[in-house]
Order: structure tokens, then C-alpha cells, then sequence
């Protein structure tokens, strides 16, 4: 498949058919994630790839996403925000439940930080993670090739994860992706539009 083809494949999906994703598909998005660019040359990443509804349900109770919230509250919430932006924020946070849930497969990247996230003073310190994110970047783009999807989900109590799962301490947790095909009636919401030529400076800003 040619690159842009993938890159124009690949978009956040939520909601996911009842089907196994083949291993070997899996393990090809996250050999390609290992090519991606690091900032000490060393990767490293770790994926730890979920199948039972018990791990499931130990990330959903961990990140609390048991309370919902009602229509009326979210609608207030984003009532002066970008449409587009409101849109995907009304459409995603109902779901962060059910996508863990319902995906086949739940895949956590781990990674080994530079600085510990608390200690963190300067964009320099966050390399790990602006390398992990390229790292993610291949898998969705290698998984899109095979038609199958994912959401970055972003977790709050990473140390609670941590523990539950016995991810070693000195370690983080980059995102924690849902993962599989796309349910016959899964929504993909309108990307925000960018001008490039607008978002170019040449020179100077
Ligand atoms: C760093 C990052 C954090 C995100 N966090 C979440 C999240 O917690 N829950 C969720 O449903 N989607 C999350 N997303 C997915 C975005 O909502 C999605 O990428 C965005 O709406 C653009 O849509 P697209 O990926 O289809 O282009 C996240 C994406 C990124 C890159």
C-alpha cells in the first residue's frame, strides 16, 4: 500500500467488530513501530496486548470509567467550543468504556523515560515521549494497511495500571489503545481541515 493511502486510511475508530485481530498483523504493526525514530537510538518500548474481558475490566474500573456522564452535562460542557472539536468530544467520551471493552484487542505501550514525568522542565525532557508517539504512529498506520483501527487512549491513574498490571515502576505508560476492525456502524467524525500553505513560514514566523 502506498504511504499516503495509509496515512489517509488510518483515523480514530471507537466502535469495533466482534473479531479477532490475526497475531500476525499485530506483530507487524509493532515490528514497524520498532523502525520508527528514538532519541537515544535504544527503543524502549514495550507492548503489552490484552484479550480478556478480566484485563479489561481492571483498566475501565483503574481509569474510573464507570461514572458516565449524562448528554445535557457534556452538551454544556463544550457549548462554546469549536464544532468540530465538540463534535468528536460528544461522540468520544461516552464511549471510553465500551471501546475498551468491545475492542478484540488492547495493546498498552510502555515506555522508559528520560526524566520522570513529574521532573519534567523542558520539551528536551520529554523526548522518550515525543519518541514513543512516533513509535505509535507506525503501529496505527501499519494496522490501517490491514483495515484495522484503534483510539489512543490517554489513562489519568497511570499508577494504579501500573500496579494492577505488574508494569515495573521506573516505567510509563504512553497510551492505551483499543484496537480492531470497524463495526458496520462506526463513526468517523470530520477531521478539522488545516490550510498547510497557511501553517508554512519560511525564514522566520
Ligand atoms: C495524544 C492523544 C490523546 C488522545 N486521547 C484520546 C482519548 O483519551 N480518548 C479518545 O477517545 N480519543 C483520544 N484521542 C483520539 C483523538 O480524539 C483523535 O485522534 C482526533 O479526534 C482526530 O481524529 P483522527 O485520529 O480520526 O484523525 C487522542 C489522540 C491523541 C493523539
Amino acid at each position: 500500500m502506498e504511504l499516503k493511502e495509509a496515512i489517509e486510511k488510518r483515523r480514530t475508530i471507537r466502535d469495533f467488530q466482534d473479531k479477532v485481530i490475526p497475531g500476525n498483523i499485530l506483530k507487524y504493526a509493532i515490528d514497524n513501530g520498532f523502525k520508527a525514530p528514538t532519541y537515544n537510538h535504544l527503543r524502549e518500548w514495550d507492548f503489552i496486548i490484552i484479550n480478556s474481558v478480566e484485563t479489561k475490566l481492571t483498566l475501565v474500573e483503574s481509569e474510573r470509567l464507570d461514572q458516565s456522564l449524562d448528554a445535557n452535562t457534556l452538551e454544556a460542557l463544550f457549548r462554546n467550543e469549536d464544532e468540530i472539536m465538540k463534535e468528536m468530544y460528544l461522540e468520544a467520551i461516552p464511549k471510553q468504556k465500551k471501546m475498551i471493552l468491545e475492542a478484540p484487542s488492547v495493546v498498552i505501550v510502555v515506555f522508559r523515560p528520560k526524566t520522570r514525568v513529574a521532573d519534567a522542565k523542558r520539551i528536551y525532557d520529554l523526548n522518550c515521549l515525543a519518541s514513543v508517539w512516533s513509535c505509535i504512529q507506525n503501529f496505527l498506520l501499519s494496522l490501517a494497511e490491514h483495515d484495522v483501527y484503534g483510539v489512543t487512549f490517554i489513562p489519568q491513574n497511570i499508577s494504579l495500571i501500573k500496579k494492577n498490571l505488574g508494569i515495573p515502576e521506573e516505567l510509563e505508560v504512553a497510551s492505551i489503545i483499543p484496537v480492531g476492525y470497524k463495526a458496520e456502524n462506526a463513526k468517523t467524525l470530520k477531521q478539522k481541515s488545516v490550510n498547510a500553505p497557511e501553517r508554512i513560514h519560511y525564514e522566520h514566523w
